[in-house]
């Protein structure tokens, strides 16, 4: 089949994130469970992660990071006609945090949904996006990854808490010309695989009676092991896609944005596309893993500190539950 070449490209116009200001270090955890220091350090390469005050919920979080990013953008709320916020952690099952956000900013004339997509929110998210753009569904979509996982973890079980943290990161999106912006992306799931990280209560499947609270069914459950080698393999190959599509190299890519869920996995990944250690953004250390923000965090922050630049080729890649995984490769415009 011929690929007819796109009338119109996608692209960022506007980044922004959040973090909660209270910090959680590995030594305060170290007084909550039987942990250390070095053990969280040397096999996750987190050191502190951000945890979301008491009255503040993800769409709080999300507010803010889309501020940011439609100050970036120089857009106000009456134009985005789009608001896809990837999260695990709405405010509530229904109505969709992305419908809290539109309200909160004022954004009359937006359709606003979720994506589940656990780690992989903000990719499909803005793969999303960048379809309903280059087919003129939308002009200007706002997408957030958002998490406030401190809220499902359990605090007693050493091998969830120390992983997690929370956060928000959020990017406008509008057309760009072809050839430009997004170049290609990339996304798959297996969900028979779902028993590797999960949160069994509070659906339809396990409501969250006192019997399934006494079980701890409104915690995250996971099996670390098999997700690690699941994930170096999954993220690899969605880069491989992405980066063959768009006819690109991993020598190409000025920057790596991987998902932070352990900086061994960010380790394998990187080596296996030959790609060097100083062209990937890591964020970890400071923010732990922060699933669906994580990509935008590490971006915003990026951009920050001027490490991206208009032109740099930027390779997003994600893996989370599900089993999700995706990648998008961007030519910052
Ligand atoms: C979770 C993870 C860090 C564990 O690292 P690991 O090297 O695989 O460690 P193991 O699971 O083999 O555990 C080794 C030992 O440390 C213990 N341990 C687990 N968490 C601990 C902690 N916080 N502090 C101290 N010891 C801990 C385990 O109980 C185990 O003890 P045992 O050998 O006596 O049974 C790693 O598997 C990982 O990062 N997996 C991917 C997670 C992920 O990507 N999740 C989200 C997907 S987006």
């Amino acid at each position: 089949m011929i690929k007819q070449a796109k009338e119109t490209g996608a692209t960022f116009v506007g980044i922004g994130y959040y973090l909660p200001e209270k910090v959680l270090s590995n030594f305060d955890l170290e007084k909550m469970v039987d942990t250390s220091d070095e053990w969280i350090l040397t096999r996750t390469g987190i050191r502190e992660r951000r945890v979301a005050a008491e009255n503040e919920a993800s769409s709080d979080m999300a507010y803010r990071a889309a501020v940011m990013a439609m100050e970036d953008a120089g857009v106000g709320a009456e134009e985005i006609d789009t608001i896809i916020v990837g999260t695990v952690t709405p405010d509530m099952l229904f109505p969709s945090t992305a419908c809290i956000v539109q309200d909160r900013l004022g954004a009359v004339k937006a359709a606003a949904f979720d994506v589940t997509a656990a780690c992989s929110g903000f990719i499909y998210g803005v793969t999303l996006a960048q379809s309903m753009i280059t087919t003129g569904k939308s002009r200007c979509a706002l997408i957030v990854g958002v998490e406030t996982l401190s809220r499902i973890l359990d605090f007693t079980d050493r091998t969830t808490c120390v992983l997690f943290g929370d956060g928000a990161g959020a990017v406008v999106m509008k057309s760009c010309k072809p050839g430009e912006g997004i170049l290609s992306t990339f996304m798959q799931s297996d969900g028979s695989y779902a028993e590797l990280l999960y949160l069994p209560g509070g659906g339809s499947r396990s409501p969250l009676t006192p019997e399934a609270l006494e079980r701890g069914e409104q915690y995250v459950k996971m099996r670390g092991d098999g997700l690690f080698k699941y994930a170096v393999k999954a993220m690899v190959n969605a880069s491989k896609k992405v980066l063959d599509e768009a006819n690109l190299k991993s020598s190409d890519v000025d920057f790596l944005i991987p998902h932070q869920a352990n900086v061994r996995i960010i380790d394998g990944v990187r080596k296996r596309l030959r790609i060097p250690k100083k062209k990937v953004i890591v964020n970890i250390d400071r923010v732990g893993n922060t699933s669906a923000a994580s990509i935008p965090i590490a971006l915003g922050e990026a951009k920050e500190q001027g490490l991206i630049q208009k032109g740099s080729t930027i390779l997003m890649v994600g893996f989370g539950g599900g089993l999700t995984w995706g990648a998008v490769l961007l030519r910052y415009v």
